[in-house]
């Protein structure tokens, strides 16, 4: 595996504060500016005021990443969805995107500026929902010396004998109020590999100041191939590779109320390459036509009811996650500020039963070699870093049919250096 000089630099070193830029620094983001800038075909403003450029598919900036180099876009994938169900009577999906569209040959990319970038920089990495539990176990000191205190809410789908081939939640949304460096996400996570060189896809959605420059409720996406050494939030970096033409990324979401409407956002993670399944079908017929989206192991992003296509993670980015997970989790992450004081998560309020009360994640499931949607096994493990500010319900027995298993999570913060 080669290192990426290139995101080593940039984004290898966004755990210090940026204050003042040096002239170095400052050509280096603006080459980088221009890198992910490319020519758009169409420009509009959305109602929030970003910038969207649509971008000529095959000329994204992601393909400017180094292992992208001879990448070809999988354009319209053929992929095998399996429905998860889940409509419910008392929930509202949320159906977002840009009011206005791209072209077609077009993608959609929120237009980076040099603020964006500074702002990014001292955006903490994303951390693992499975090195959270460890750490803390390990060595307390350790997490709480950190200048930066990032603490993890999840459940964790720890049955490594199952490989996991994607994961699957519905998602409710809340508007809270953060300071500006603090953040708080709510997310599903894919990740292995030992904590040094973890390999790690999260999406979900997040209140940060320094990623938005404000404090709606949006949505996001992270990932990291090797460690932290590369990957970033969002578009932030070339990786992901976008397909949809009305990508949803920078959208504000429409946000549910404690105790009224509950909006929820679908969200699915699943890399098509079921090497098992393969083999399985194989067994079946030695005429097997070699399927190309099977052989990608991209990971796909799809989002909704009608499960759209958003784009993927191409498997090249990473050093694990080549052929299935080990872990997939469900939770969020609170980033507390310099005074020790952490951030509402959720709805602000602990969970107490009524679904309408705290944020939660439903209807869990993970995906197996064979492409087949499976409840969390009996090997999940639950954590909860701040008990004082934060808290976590699993619900494993089936409540209601529709609402499936599901966790409730969050809680209204507070000062938790202790
Ligand atoms: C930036 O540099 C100026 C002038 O050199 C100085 O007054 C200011 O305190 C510096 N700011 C930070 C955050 O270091
Ligand atoms: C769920 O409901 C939405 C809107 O009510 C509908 O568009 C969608 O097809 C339904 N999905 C399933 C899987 O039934
Ligand atoms: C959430 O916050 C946004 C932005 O401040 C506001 O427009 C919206 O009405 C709020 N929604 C609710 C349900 O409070
Ligand atoms: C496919 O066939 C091979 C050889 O007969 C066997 O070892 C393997 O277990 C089979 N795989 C599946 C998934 O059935």
């Amino acid at each position: 595996m080669k290192l990426l000089p290139l995101m080593f630099v940039f984004f290898g070193v966004s755990l210090c504060e940026v204050g003042n830029i040096s002239e170095d620094d400052d050509i280096e983001l603006e080459r980088q500016v221009k890198m992910m800038n490319r020519p758009p075909v169409k420009t509009f403003v959305t109602e929030v005021g970003d910038t969207i450029d649509c971008i000529d598919i095959d000329k994204q900036p992601s393909l400017q990443h180094p292992l992208l180099k001879n990448h070809k876009v999988q354009k319209e994938p053929t992929l095998h969805l399996t429905g998860f169900g889940g409509n419910f009577s008392h929930t509202k999906s949320i159906q977002f995107g840009y009011k206005e569209s791209c072209p077609v040959g077009t993608v959609p990319i929120p237009r980076i500026t040099k603020k964006d970038l500074i702002r990014a920089r001292a955006l903490p990495r994303m951390p693992s929902s499975t090195a959270a539990g460890q750490d803390a176990l390990q060595s307390n000191q350790h997490v709480l010396s950190l200048s930066l205190s990032l603490w993890v809410v999840s459940l964790t789908e720890d049955m490594t004998e199952n490989t996991k081939y994607g994961v699957y939640g519905r998602l409710s949304t809340y508007n809270i109020t953060v300071a500006h460096d603090q953040f708080s996400s709510h997310n599903l996570w894919i990740e292995t590999g030992p904590k040094d060189h973890i390999s790690m896809i999260a999406a979900g959605w997040m209140v940060s100041p320094q990623l938005y420059g404000d404090s709606l409720s949006r949505f996001f996406i992270y990932w990291t191939g090797n460690g932290y050494r590369d990957g970033c939030y969002n578009l932030l970096c070339p990786g992901f590779v976008l397909v949809d033409k009305e990508l949803p990324f920078t959208e504000p979401l429409p946000v549910s109320t404690y105790g009224g409407d509950q909006y929820e956002v679908l969200i699915q993670i699943e890399q098509v390459y079921h090497s098992k399944f393969l083999q399985f079908v194989k067994n079946l017929s030695t005429n097997f036509p070699s399927d190309q989206d099977h052989k990608t192991g991209n990971w796909w992003l799809i989002l909704f009811d009608d499960q759209t296509k958003i784009g993927y993670w191409p498997k090249e980015l990473f050093l694990y996650l080549r052929d299935g997970s080990r872990h997939v989790a469900w939770g969020g992450v609170g980033l507390a500020d310099s005074n020790g004081f952490c951030p509402p998560m959720g709805s602000g309020h602990k969970p107490d039963g009524n679904f309408k009360h705290a944020t939660f994640i439903r209807r869990l499931q993970w995906i197996d070699a064979k492409g087949v949607p499976l409840l969390p096994s009996d090997k999940v493990s639950k954590w909860v870093d701040k008990t004082l500010v934060y808290d976590l319900q699993y619900h494993s027995k089936l409540w209601r049919r529709t609402f499936g298993h599901w966790i409730a999570y969050g809680g209204p913060g507070g000062y938790c250096r202790l």
